[in-house]
């Protein structure tokens, strides 16, 4: 049995027709950590969301995922909340959705605890607040969520989804409102609590100096996947190739954005889907979908 994560051919598609994952393939060995990255609306959530069954009613969703011999697919909601805390551990995106606002913080982490069966003191939880830098965490975990900042509570919902010590952490943009020393101290500590991490992350700086592999989302598909030093350096898909100039770089020259927009996910598959913005593209680019060989989806490449 392996212990790590596996995904096959996953796909989702929403109640109005949006493909947001269209066949996505992924092994993350135990105690390594992939970062996702990828433009806004590639299908980042939707992944993380789809492991955790948590997309809507009426969604269509197919293929498998496993972890630690777990079926994360085929579970029932009871074994779902058996799973999450302390199998599965997750930050979503939205820290202020994922705190109830009734309950004041400390609360809210203590429930990872408590809805275990588990107790936990005041002191525990504010020892894991001060970890994450949360200044006077005592006092301050009284307070509710509406009186955190999105980078506090952010931090809080990594307190939560730590807590338990999950063999496997889902964590969408969970330093996302943190500056850049915070963002590496709390990124620092989540993949130290937990032995398999999958991360999404529009910053690819900051992924580069915590993960283990890098995988690239464009239109609900991987197109490129490898470890971090590899892909930065040598980055082989025009998409990857196009997010890393898109980059500031520190003494270099103007950044150069990525042209066009992502394709339209309700349309019907056709060809590369990167195609429209692509410098390498040939017209047979927009007559096959281009499948991950050695980490690559491009048939230029490929050939
Ligand atoms: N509940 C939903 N119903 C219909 N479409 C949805 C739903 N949630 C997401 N989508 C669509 O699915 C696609 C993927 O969305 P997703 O939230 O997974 O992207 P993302 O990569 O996480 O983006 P971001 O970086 O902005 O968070 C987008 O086109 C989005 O509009
Ligand atoms: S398959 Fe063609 S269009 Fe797609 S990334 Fe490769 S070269 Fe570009
Ligand atoms: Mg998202």
């Amino acid at each position: 049995m392996d212990a790590g994560l596996q995904v096959r051919d996953l796909h989702v598609r929403y109640t109005d027709g949006t493909w947001a994952l269209r066949g996505v393939d992924l092994d993350i060995g135990a105690g390594a950590s992939v970062a996702v990255v990828g433009e806004s609306g590639s299908g980042k959530t939707s992944l993380l969301k789809a492991l955790l069954g948590l997309l809507p009613d009426g969604t269509e969703i197919t293929g498998r995922a496993t972890f630690a011999g777990h079926d994360l697919l085929a579970a029932t909601p009871p074994e779902r909340r058996r799973l999450l805390g302390s199998v599965v551990g997750y930050v979503g995106q939205d820290p202020y959705a994922s705190n109830n606002p009734l309950l004041n913080v400390g609360r809210n982490v203590a429930e990872s605890w408590r809805a275990k069966g588990l107790r936990v003191g005041a002191e525990r939880i504010a020892d894991t607040l001060q970890r994450l830098a949360i200044p006077e965490p005592r006092r301050t975990m009284q307070r509710h969520p509406h009186q955190w900042s999105g980078g506090m509570l952010q931090r809080g919902s990594i307190a939560a989804a730590t807590a338990l010590a999950p063999g496997l952490l889902l964590a969408d943009e969970p330093t996302s409102a943190l500056d850049a020393e915070l963002a590496d101290r709390c990124l620092d500590d989540l993949l130290s609590t937990a032995p398999t991490a999958l991360v999404v992350t529009h910053d690819l700086r900051l992924a580069a100096r915590h993960v283990d592999m890098i995988a690239v989302c464009y239109a609900g598909r991987l197109v490129e996947v490898g470890r971090r030093d590899a892909l930065l350096d040598r980055p082989q898909h025009p998409y990857t190739r196009a997010l890393l100039a898109a980059l500031p770089v520190r003494g270099g020259g103007l950044p150069r954005p990525l042209p066009g927009t992502p394709p339209d996910l309700r349309a019907p598959d056709s060809g590369c889907a990167f195609a429209a913005r692509c410098d390498c593209s040939v017209p047979a680019c927009r007559s096959r979908v281009p499948s991950l060989v050695d980490g690559v989806a491009c048939d230029a490449i490929a050939s």
